[in-house]
């Protein structure tokens, strides 16, 4: 549609305003996924979604190959092709904290990492925490302190509690707090998460 076609009287201004805007947010929204797309593709190689890409990588502690999307995610990579579902979908965005993992030792948010980029990685998630039956201390330390509700949020909490404590930013309630405000909680269980952490700083525990 050409825009400028549109008679300049007053009941078309705001038509016009509203259909600018609506062109830049589409070109905006359009814009990662081509340059991403003309980067990856060769010049003569196939186009669209026929496109994937291999990938290898290890996830807790176990070798994966796998051929995806290069748009994929780490954490659709996890959650739909390695069946990993203990790391959450909160926000998709970057805002919550629900899909914390580490990557290479340190806490990551995978709803905003290309799985294409973690080629050769190790990625922890909140399953490879555990040893066998035994649960992490702080998988324990939620428990013991009610750091959990709904529980939506706690596998991503306590992988970024984990890289609090490792990172050396658990000394006190105020640290804490600041070191896990990436973590969001609907159900407002904060002080008690903020408990365990500290009880496992204190008591030394390895994490
Ligand atoms: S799902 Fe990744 S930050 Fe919310
Ligand atoms: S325990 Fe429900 S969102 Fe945190």
């Amino acid at each position: 549609m050409d825009i400028d076609a549109i008679p300049p009287d007053a009941e078309n201004e705001d038509r016009r305003f509203f259909l600018k805007q609506s062109m830049l947010i589409a070109g905006l929204s359009m814009a990662p996924a081509d340059l991403l797309h003309a980067a990856l593709v060769p010049d003569d190689g196939p186009v669209g979604n026929a496109v994937k890409v291999k990938v290898s990588l290890t996830v807790n502690g176990k070798r994966k190959r796998v051929t995806i999307d290069p748009r994929m995610t780490l954490l659709d990579l996890l959650r739909e092709h390695l069946g990993l579902t203990g790391t959450k979908k909160g926000c998709d965005f970057g805002q919550c904290g629900a899909c914390t993992v580490h990557i290479d030792g340190r806490r990551a948010l995978s709803c905003l990492t290309f799985a294409l980029m973690q080629h050769g990685a190790k990625i922890t998630t909140i399953e490879g925490l555990s040893d066998g039956e035994k649960l992490h201390p702080l998988q324990e330390a939620f428990i013991k302190h009610d750091g959990l509700q709904c529980g939506y949020c706690t596998p991503g909490q306590v992988m970024s509690a984990v890289a609090c404590i490792r990172e050396g930013c658990a000394g006190s309630a105020p640290e804490v707090r600041e070191y896990m405000s990436g973590n969001l909680c609907r159900c407002g269980a904060y002080p008690n998460i903020v408990d365990a952490i500290l009880e496992v700083k204190k008591e030394g525990l390895k994490v």
